[in-house]
Parts: C-alpha cells; sequence; structure tokens
C-alpha cells in the first residue's frame, strides 16, 4: 500500500543531544478511564521505553498530553494527576506534577528538574489554544523546553500546538514509539508482502467511506464486517430487518461495489447472520442465511459461514491489516465472530505464514478480549490517526517532524 506520507527522512533521538536539556516530549495519555481508574495502559506500556531513554541519557523530560475532550478550561474529570501516579508506578521513579502546562507553575516545575528527572504537565486541552494551534500558546510552550519530541503518533492526525505546532518552534525529533509506528506502518503496508487482506468493522459506514475507497485501490480481499456491512446488504437488495443501517448511504454502497469490482479488489460481505430480536448479554439468538434476516431481527454477529469465509481469505493471504470489530463483541454471545478471527489471525502470524496488523480503539479491546494483542506482529495504540493513515491522509503531526514544511512563528 502506498501511503501518502512523504518519504523525507524524520529526525529521531539517534540525533538528539539529550544530555542536559529539556526536552518536551508529546505523549497521548489520553488513556481509557472510568470513574478516574485507567482501564487500558497500552498507551503508556507503549511510551516508557523512549521515556526511560531520554532520562538515562541525562535529559530532562517533560512530558505533554491531552486527556479528553475537555472544551471550558481545567476540570478534575480530565485531570492527568491521576495518570502521574500510574506513570510513576509503571516507571518505578518519581514523576513530578505540574497544575497547569504554561506559565509561572510550569516554568518553575521545569526548573526544579534535575538530569534525567520527570515532569508531567497538566492537561493540555485546558487552553484554548491547544487545538487552535496558537502562536501564544505555542510560545509559551516553548518556553519551556530547549527541543521536543513527538511520541504520540495516536494524535498525529491533530493539528494542535503541542502536536504540530511546537515542531516548527524547537528543534524536534521523533520518540520511539513514533518511530515504531511509522517503520511498522510503511514497513508492512508500503510494500506489503500480497495477497493483502482488509477487514474492516465498526457502526457506521459514513465513518471509513475514504478508509474503504483507498483499502479496496491497495488490497486483494476486503472483508467489510460489523454494523457498516449491513449498508451494503441492504443495498445489494437484502433486508436487514431492525439491524443498524444507514439506507440513505446504499448508492454510496453500490458505487464502492462497483469500484471494489473495477479495481480488481474482491469486497466479500457476510453471508450469514446471527440475528436476535433484542440487543442484550445472552438473549436467542438464531444463525440464519444473509437474506432469510426476519423483519424484527437485527444482525449483532457474522454468522459461522462468513467466519469460515474469512479464515479462508486469512489462510490465502500473507498480510491483514484490521479495523473494527465484525459484530457486537462487547455483549456475548456476538463477540464470536470477532474474537474468532482475532484467534486465527494470531495463530497464522504464529505459523509465520500471514503478517498481522490492527489499530483502533475497539480492535484494540477484541485483541485484548482474544488475548491475542501480542501475537499480532503490529499493534497500533491509534484510532483516528491509525485510520487517516490507511486512508491515505498525510498526518500534520508526522510530516511537521519530516520538516518538510516553510512554516516561521
Ligand atoms: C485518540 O484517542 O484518538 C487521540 O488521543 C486523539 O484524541 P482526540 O480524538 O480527542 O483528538
Ligand atoms: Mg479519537
Amino acid at each position: 500500500m502506498t501511503s501518502s506520507s512523504s518519504h523525507a527522512p524524520f529526525p529521531t533521538l539517534d540525533q538528539a543531544q539529550l544530555a542536559g536539556k529539556r526536552c518536551l516530549v508529546r505523549v497521548d495519555l489520553n488513556v481509557p478511564m472510568d470513574k478516574g481508574r485507567i482501564t487500558d495502559a497500552t498507551r503508556i506500556d507503549r511510551i516508557l521505553p523512549n521515556i526511560k531513554e531520554i532520562s538515562e541519557k541525562g535529559g530532562r523530560v517533560i512530558l505533554l498530553s491531552h486527556l479528553g475532550r475537555p472544551k471550558a478550561g481545567p476540570e478534575p474529570k480530565t485531570s492527568l494527576k491521576s495518570v502521574a501516579v500510574e506513570l510513576e508506578r509503571q516507571l518505578g521513579c518519581m514523576v513530578s506534577f505540574s497544575s497547569n502546562c504554561v506559565g509561572e507553575v510550569a516554568k518553575s516545575a521545569v526548573n526544579a528538574l534535575q538530569n534525567g528527572e520527570i515532569l508531567l504537565l497538566e492537561n493540555t486541552r485546558f487552553h484554548p489554544g491547544e487545538e487552535k494551534n496558537d502562536r501564544d500558546f505555542i510560545n509559551g510552550l516553548a518556553e519551556l523546553g530547549d527541543l521536543y519530541v513527538n511520541d504520540a503518533f495516536s494524535t498525529a492526525h491533530r493539528a494542535h500546538a503541542s502536536t504540530e505546532g511546537l515542531a516548527h518552534k524547537l528543534p524536534a525529533y521523533a520518540g520511539r514509539s513514533m518511530q515504531l509506528e511509522l517503520e511498522m506502518l510503511t514497513s508492512m503496508l508500503a510494500d506489503p508482502k500480497r495477497p493483502l487482506a482488509a477487514i474492516v468493522g465498526g457502526a457506521k459506514v459514513s465513518t471509513k467511506l475514504e478508509l474503504l475507497g483507498n483499502l479496496m485501490r491497495r488490497v486483494e480481499f476486503l472483508f467489510i464486517g460489523g454494523g457498516m456491512a449491513n449498508t451494503f446488504l441492504a443495498a445489494s437488495g437484502k433486508s436487514v430487518g431492525k439491524s443498524l443501517c444507514e439506507i440513505e448511504l446504499a448508492g454510496i454502497a453500490k458505487q464502492i461495489m462497483a469500484e471494489a469490482e473495477a479495481a480488481n479488489c474482491q469486497l466479500v460481505l457476510p453471508v450469514d447472520a446471527i440475528v436476535a430480536t433484542k440487543f442484550a448479554a445472552n438473549v436467542p439468538t438464531r444463525a440464519v442465511d444473509i437474506d432469510a434476516v426476519g423483519p424484527d431481527e437485527m444482525i449483532l454477529d457474522i454468522g459461522p459461514r462468513s467466519i469460515a469465509r474469512v479464515v479462508g481469505l486469512l489462510a490465502s493471504s500473507r498480510t491483514m491489516v484490521w479495523n473494527g470489530p465484525v459484530g457486537a463483541f462487547e455483549v456475548p454471545p456476538f463477540d464470536k465472530g470477532t474474537i474468532t478471527i482475532a484467534k486465527v489471525a494470531a495463530q497464522l502470524t504464529k505459523a509465520k505464514s500471514l503478517e498481522t496488523i490492527g489499530g483502533g480503539g475497539d480492535t484494540i479491546a477484541a485483541l485484548n478480549q482474544a488475548g491475542t494483542f501480542d501475537d499480532f506482529t503490529y499493534v497500533s495504540t491509534a484510532g483516528g490517526a491509525f485510520l487517516e493513515w490507511l486512508e491515505g491522509k498525510l498526518l500534520p503531526g508526522v510530516e511537521a517532524l519530516r520538516g518538510t514544511e516553510e512554516y516561521v512563528l
């Protein structure tokens, strides 16, 4: 797959002089939380090596991140304070915290840092200048550092002050997890071992039109599952009962199917489904052929023949890219299709017959649920950024690191 990213190189930590330097490190601590508790620490795990390396090389690590989407200034719900505690636990060393990411509070916290020490600044989105990529806000952040390291691929689709603006203001480097994401995505998808199969799922086709458009030109097989498949099924004249379906997109779905055919991409839809009249755990279900969905029924997972079809596709492919569950996997028994695909893909990866790459919040959750997260060749922790990469778009946070733009503040 050709990505639209330019191939200009980006500087990494190998090129940076870190000792004694104030290093502003953009990480993505936008971790899922439930009542103040972190429910998935994958993103934290991934950034630890970069932090440790800078610290071990004598850099002063100043971490920048957003959490959630606060719109009206500081609020306890999206404070990064509790994340500092988790970071401390995982790093096994002290992580100090500043209750503001700019201004006097931040400056004195930075001034107190010794070489190798780590500081986390409060949520950058508590300031409107962050999302506006505002010059004064960028300057306020830039004052705190000598150099900038972006280790947050998962926010690289946002042109915000801490993800993009800073890269034009300070000497900028890709952090280790950013570097790994770019290397893996490029090596696995720019020149993949073929055949290349894509599995795309999720609730809504409206959010994935561009993805499908780009993928069909790059892959040999494209399996569409999840709620979004229903729109394609309805467009092919099947009755989908009470299933989630964006019928207003039927015309576009037909066009996608025609374009896939013209592009020699085999677009595969479910041939059977698991249906129920109610969406709840362990309700009575039926496995039906795709043209036998009753008017009161909802399609909530792919059926056994569809699972077999996907397994066959994977067995005859050399690379697989996966974004989005093929059923309502959070609620059993509608997890079967998604979990089976995760397990089969993991087995084929272990047998070295398939290279597997997945990404997106739901896909990560599904891989964790299946216990196969570590068996995939690579799992991106990015959601929107992974999607935009697969759509063939340039990611502002990545492009800014390549230094290809003239942008003077
Ligand atoms: C993500 O979780 O996808 C990133 O952290 C970006 O968050 P955002 O969608 O709120 O910009
Ligand atoms: Mg997002």
